[in-house]
């Protein structure tokens, strides 16, 4: 048969049928590698696609709980049959224990399950999933990392989910290019979703990411599949963050809680984080932070330390550039100089804490490690700082507050612009600037 060659981008997939210097895809440069493939002739014959739209009933909204309510509450109530849907997440942080504890759930409620695992040997996987409580029968493994068999253990079996563990390490002998590689990975994942809806099975792919957080193989994957759900969370911490990024049946932006414990992933229905108890530090705030439907408290650290060379700046867990800003703010409207030291920043816990809402603590933080004075802990400070120094207004401040003074906080120092409740039992220092909030803080 006769071959012909593409040119396929290794960060975003994209295919250019000659070699170009520039991704037209993502712009990355110099990402295209040749693919050698062989066209397939069309397996089904062509039929018309056309369906009058009165014949089917609205309601095929049948969920299936995916036994994880955490993760059922990511997916707006569950699975849907025939969807696909990409689990990813960096090495180590639950992907494979999350999914099976999800199967061992479906399989204890009768469900029928697979899993493919093309990672780790059928052994190892029972070693996990005793960790995971008594092995359900029905959890059923399939080691394999080709393509052509997971598809024909999906026609045998037809199971109502399943999960490949991990679509990186699945490869198609039909395919010159080597396994793990973007063709590769695309290739197997454009096969087993059309063979997934096809039986109405609910298939889940689990992903690998890149340590930068760059989607290597699954950022190709990401407009294949109906859902994608990334786990998030500080490896040695035990807090596991999931979110849907994706989600062609519902919502997205819904957050589920985890906790990885010794016997796999707990739900969290609350994050049990509370004010109050420890001793107060200088380069210690809190904040409240709002994610999806959910309000997090969350502690932010700052460190301020002479520099041997050019100072560093180190953000782990909040925003990089809102930390520059920051110090540009202090340094130029609140005479607080930070600009020959080192200055690290970073979320206890494991939560990271991104948006404006968290510039107020991250400024106090910073300043209050730079002057050595601290903030008290029943204190938590909620507020974007624009670049004249002033407080911004932020969204859901009501609800911030409120969940600040749930978990304990006395005193509450947010911007003087926005619309806040009143509420009762609470000091509500409302602040112009940042500066007016750092007088505020030292008191
Ligand atoms: P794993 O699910 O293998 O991560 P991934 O598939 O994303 O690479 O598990 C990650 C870590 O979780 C591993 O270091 C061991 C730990 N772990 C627990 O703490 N408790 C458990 O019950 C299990 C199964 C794993
Ligand atoms: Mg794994």
């Amino acid at each position: 048969m006769k071959t012909y060659s593409v040119h396929v981008c290794r960060e975003c997939g994209a295919t250019s049928p000659r070699w170009v210097g520039r991704c037209p895809g993502c712009a990355a440069w110099n990402s295209l590698d040749e693919e050698r493939t062989t066209p397939r002739s069309p397996s089904a014959p062509l039929r018309s696609a056309v369906v009058a739209l009165h014949t089917l009933d609205g309601d095929h909204e049948q969920r299936l709980s995916t036994g994880v309510s955490e993760l059922d509450r990511v997916l707006g109530g569950g699975l849907l049959e025939g969807s696909t849907t990409l689990l990813f997440g960096e090495p180590g942080v639950g992907k494979s224990t999350l999914a099976l504890m999800s199967l061992r759930a479906q399989a204890l409620a009768g469900v029928s399950v697979l899993l493919i695992g093309a990672e780790e040997s059928a052994p190892q996987v029972a070693q996990r999933a005793r960790r995971l409580g008594a092995v359900p029968e029905g959890l059923d493994v399939a080691t394999t990392t080709s393509v052509a068999v997971a598809l024909s253990l999906l026609d045998e079996r037809r199971p109502r989910v399943c999960v490949i563990d991990s679509i990186s390490a699945m490869s198609d002998e039909v395919l010159a290019s080597v396994a793990g590689s973007v063709p590769q990975v695309r290739n197997a994942a454009e096969r087993l979703c059309a063979r997934a809806k096809e039986v109405g099975t609910a298939l889940i792919l689990v992903g690998h990411v890149t340590k930068d957080g760059e989607l290597a193989g699954p950022r190709a994957l990401e407009h294949l599949v109906d859902t994608v759900v990334r786990i998030e969370g500080d490896r040695y911490g035990t807090l596991r963050v999931v979110r849907a990024i994706k989600h062609r049946f519902g919502p997205t932006g819904e957050v589920g809680l985890l906790e990885m414990v010794g016997e796999g992933l707990r739900d969290l229905p609350e994050t049990s984080m509370a004010l109050g108890g420890g001793v107060d530090v200088p380069g210690v705030v809190f904040t409240v932070t709002n994610d999806g439907s959910r309000s997090f408290l969350v502690e932010v650290q700052a460190l301020v330390a002479s520099s041997s060379g050019s100072p560093r700046r180190v953000a782990h867990q909040v925003s990089s550039q809102r930390l520059s800003l920051m110090l540009a703010v202090l340094e130029s409207r609140c005479d607080i100089d930070v600009s020959a030291t080192d200055v690290f920043a970073a979320t206890a816990g494991g939560i990271a804490a991104t948006e404006p809402g968290v510039d107020l603590a991250l400024a106090l933080a910073v300043a209050s490690a730079a002057a050595g004075f601290s903030v008290p802990r029943s204190l938590v400070a909620v507020g974007e700082v624009g670049l004249a120094g002033e407080l911004r207004a932020v969204s859901g401040l009501t609800r911030r507050v409120r969940e600040a003074q749930r978990l304990g906080a006395t005193t509450v120092l947010v911007p003087t612009a926005g619309e806040l409740d009143e509420v009762a039992g609470l000091r509500v220092h409302r602040c112009a600037s940042l500066a007016e909030a750092i007088g505020e803080a030292r008191r």
